[in-house]
């Protein structure tokens, strides 16, 4: 008998809600969304209010809110959103110190009730959150990936099209590296529908659409305050959607690095094939001599902020 798949979203906040909303409207399966006590009744209560939104929008799964991680045994697919996002004038990685401890008990439970689920770690600083879970999970690098390539490709994307002048959905472009201010636009591989993205936009408002790509995320910290929501959520959900229907998808994601593009031991956004196995594959894709200068600078930031957690 074929059964729905049971997604669990670690922390009902912001990303949370967006998320049960998305996984719900598409039908990917029945949703936990987990909080900690204090936050059980809110975390319930945004799942009833979902799960009857469901009547009027037409899906039928089930949405449930919980604080008990026993309900999440199982779970097929995790999304983890648990922690502190930034506020105007801090950095990803000043979030460190309050994420790590959250991360680190996800990661335990995790452990203990679905060892098995494909986890897309969301929380903040990235690409230390995403090392840290899979080093206490002690799983294999293919069954964990940490979204931020595919928000930061769709952030650079917008911004190529609104100044080319043409539809979003033409703009091929990739984000790679540390999801940080040192985040690497890769520029000789941005296309719109194949004509090099340099045919159409001026070099000067290249460098500007690169420079406000990497301080995206910043950008909309000043104007609301705190993160982002609903692109991050919508990103997770295609990395979630690739692994659940098998569909072999190249995106940006924080993988976990065994000797690829010369790094190891190390997760950070490079393209991957995301497949029914989780991360299949990790594409080299060539770089020019500029672009790996800069993937060497963002890694260098990556392992400065794993190294803080590996003494922590
Ligand atoms: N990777 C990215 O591209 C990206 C983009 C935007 C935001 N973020 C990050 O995502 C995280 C969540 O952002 P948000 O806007 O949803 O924040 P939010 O504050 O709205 O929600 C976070 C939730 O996590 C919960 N939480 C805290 N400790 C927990 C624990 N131990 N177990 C389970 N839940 C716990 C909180 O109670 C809260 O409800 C932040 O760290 C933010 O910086 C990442």
């Amino acid at each position: 008998m074929a059964t729905r798949k049971k997604i669990g979203l670690i922390g009902a906040g912001n990303i949370g809600g967006e998320l049960a909303r998305l996984f719900a409207n598409a039908e990917l399966g029945d949703v936990w969304l987990y909080d900690i006590p204090a936050k059980e009744n809110f975390a319930k209560g945004k799942a009833l209010d979902l799960e009857q939104n469901g009547a009027v929008l037409g899906y039928d799964s089930n949405i449930r809110g919980t604080a008990n991680w026993a309900d999440l045994e199982g779970a097929d697919v995790l999304v983890i959103t648990a922690g502190i996002p930034r506020k105007p004038g801090q950095s990803r990685d000043d979030l460190v110190a309050t994420n790590l401890p959250i991360i680190r008990d996800v990661a335990n439970n995790a452990k203990k009730f679905c060892p098995n689920a494909f986890a897309i770690v969301i929380s903040n600083p990235l690409d230390a959150m995403v090392y840290e879970y899979r080093r206490v999970l002690g799983c294999a690098g293919s069954q964990v990936a940490g979204m931020a390539g595919v928000l930061d490709s769709a952030r650079f994307q917008l911004f190529l099209a609104r100044e080319a002048g043409v539809s979003v959905k033409d703009v091929r472009a990739m984000v790679l590296g540390g999801h940080g201010d040192d985040m690497v636009p890769v520029l000789s591989m941005t296309t719109i529908n194949g004509v090099p993205a340099s045919t159409l936009i001026a070099k000067d408002k290249l460098t500007a659409i690169i420079e406000r790509t990497r301080k995206g995320g910043g950008e909309i910290v000043n104007l609301m305050g705190t993160s982002a929501y609903y692109a991050p959520a919508s990103s997770a959900v295609a990395m979630a959607a690739a692994y659940l229907h098998d569909q072999k998808r190249l995106l940006a994601c924080a993988a976990y690095l065994d000797g690829e593009y010369g790094y190891k031991d190390l997760f950070m956004g490079v393209p991957c094939i995301i497949g029914g196995k989780g991360v299949e594959k990790i594409i080299d894709i060539p770089l020019t001599e500029e672009e790996k200068a800069m993937l060497a600078n963002s890694a260098k930031s990556v392992q400065s902020v794993v190294d803080v957690v590996k003494k922590s």
